[in-house]
């Protein structure tokens, strides 16, 4: 476990005051000036040293990202979006930021739009997200009134940052969905090329970054890129926040180093799962959008980019989801399954119908009334829209029905037989082509 003293967040579960003056006790805001005037070559340099990878859920390096925009400022401006549209299910780590730690976002904003020689940052918000609104607004505020920000600041960095509040689609936190949005039309991914740092907010270079991988780059600058580089693993460093929900006996959010057990992390700051760890059936580790894994595999599991996906499944958002042996897996799956088909933009074919195909066939399979070959053809679909889409919602809504099936084929198939032993009628009834 970290020491209280290498978190960022330490204010995480707001037991502290969240304005500036309580950020301020806590370390934000100090040397920024100094930061500032080390240049911007210097802070991608200590980004990209640092190894943080994006915690959106994709896990880009940042610094790298940061490195595609323009050299030089020409006939367009630059803009940061910071995305805070958190609505990946089990993922409410941004939202604890935002409420009781907004300061250090502010800041983040400010560093890293200097580095991309932007003058305005957006921070495009959830929703439902109303108080952490709230709380974000009064903050910006209060820095504009320090002068930390705005024109004439006293960083020497004229910036000016605007928050935007969305309407309750996950679409639009796909980052080309939310640019769309944010312009005020309908939230619909773009295809990419372009992408946003040639032409993004407007057709500008634009950098969309989330809230926690632009909330930890003051902290990382003031206290070095080595330090953060120091936790977790090469090539996964760094602290990160997990949210863990789900049969825990402690559900939380918690910040550790990357690269902690999986096990340790249920069980150390969860209070493990409910009922002991053999009554552990599987865990969702990445936000809903990842292949489930089963306890064998969470037992060895290191939580980070790596480890998560040479399991085939993902660090994804850092949201575990935890399922003793009380959990109905068809019945979850199916339920996110209805999830996507509700959230799908409809655009790409793949995506649109075979979101609603898969849901239909896995709400007859979780009680029985299917076919076995139907297992199989629901595999070969979830695989037809894996990577055929204009984004990854497509492989989103595929990955959870992957892992139902090649982790837990065994209990689908019992689920058919009894239901069969129960009606031997069904035989050729409902298939899929409904
Ligand atoms: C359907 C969908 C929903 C997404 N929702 C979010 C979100 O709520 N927050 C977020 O930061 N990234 C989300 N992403 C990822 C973004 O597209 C983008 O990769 C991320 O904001 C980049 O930030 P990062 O490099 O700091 O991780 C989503 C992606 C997809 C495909
Ligand atoms: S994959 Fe789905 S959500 Fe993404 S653009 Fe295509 S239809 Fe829209």
């Amino acid at each position: 476990m970290i020491a209280d003293k290498d978190r960022i967040f330490l204010n995480l579960y707001g037991r502290h005051d969240w304005r500036l003056e309580g950020a301020k006790q806590r370390g934000a805001w100090n040397a920024t000036k100094d930061m500032i005037d080390a240049g911007r070559d210097w802070i991608i340099q200590q980004v990209k040293d640092s190894g943080l990878r994006g915690r959106g859920g994709a896990g880009f390096p940042t610094g790298l990202k940061w490195s595609f925009m323009p050299k030089e400022v020409k006939d367009r401006p630059h803009y940061l979006v910071v995305n805070a549209d958190e609505s990946e299910p089990g993922t409410c780590k941004d939202r604890d930021m935002m409420r009781h730690d907004p300061h250090l976002l502010i800041e983040g904003c400010l560093i890293a739009s200097f580095a991309m020689q932007a003058h305005a940052a957006y921070i495009y918000i959830r929703g439902e997200y109303v108080l952490e609104r709230e709380h974000l607004e009064a903050a910006i505020k209060e820095a504009y009134k320090a002068k930390l920000i705005g024109k004439n600041n006293i960083h020497g960095w004229d910036f000016d940052l605007y928050v935007h509040h969305g309407a309750g689609a996950y679409i639009c936190g796909e980052e080309t969905a939310l640019l769309e949005s944010l312009e005020g039309k309908k939230g619909q991914p773009r295809l990419k090329p372009p992408f946003p740092a040639n032409a993004g907010l407007y057709g500008c270079p634009t950098t969309v970054n989330n809230v926690e991988s632009i909330a930890v780059v003051p902290t990382i600058l003031r206290r070095g890129a080595q330090w953060f580089a120091g936790f977790g693993r090469p090539n996964n460093t760094g602290t990160k926040v997990f949210c863990v929900s789900g049969h825990v006996n402690k559900p939380c959010n918690v910040e550790d180093a990357m690269s902690i057990p999986l096990k340790y992390l249920l069980e150390q700051h969860c209070g493990g799962v409910r009922g002991g760890w053999s009554n552990l059936k599987a865990v969702i580790p990445g936000g809903s959008s990842v292949r489930m894994i089963t306890q064998e595999m969470a037992e060895d599991a290191l939580m980070d980019f790596d480890s998560l996906s040479a399991l085939k499944s993902g660090l994804g958002t850092a949201g575990v989801i935890v399922m003793d042996k009380s959990t109905d897996l068809i019945k979850a799956i199916a339920r996110l399954a209805y999830f996507y088909k509700h959230e799908s933009c409809g655009q790409c074919t793949p995506c649109r119908e075979g979101t609603g195909w898969m849901w239909r066939v896995l709400e007859r399979m979780a009680v029985g009334q299917a076919e076995h070959r139907e297992i199989d053809l629901l595999l070969e679909v979830a695989g037809q829209v894996e990577g055929h889409t204009i984004c990854a919602l497509g492989d989103a809504a595929a990955w959870p029905v992957q892992g139902l099936i090649w982790r837990f084929r065994g209990e689908i198939e019992e689920r058919i037989d009894r239901y069969r032993l129960g009606k031997p009628h069904v035989m050729g009834a409902a298939i899929a082509a409904e």
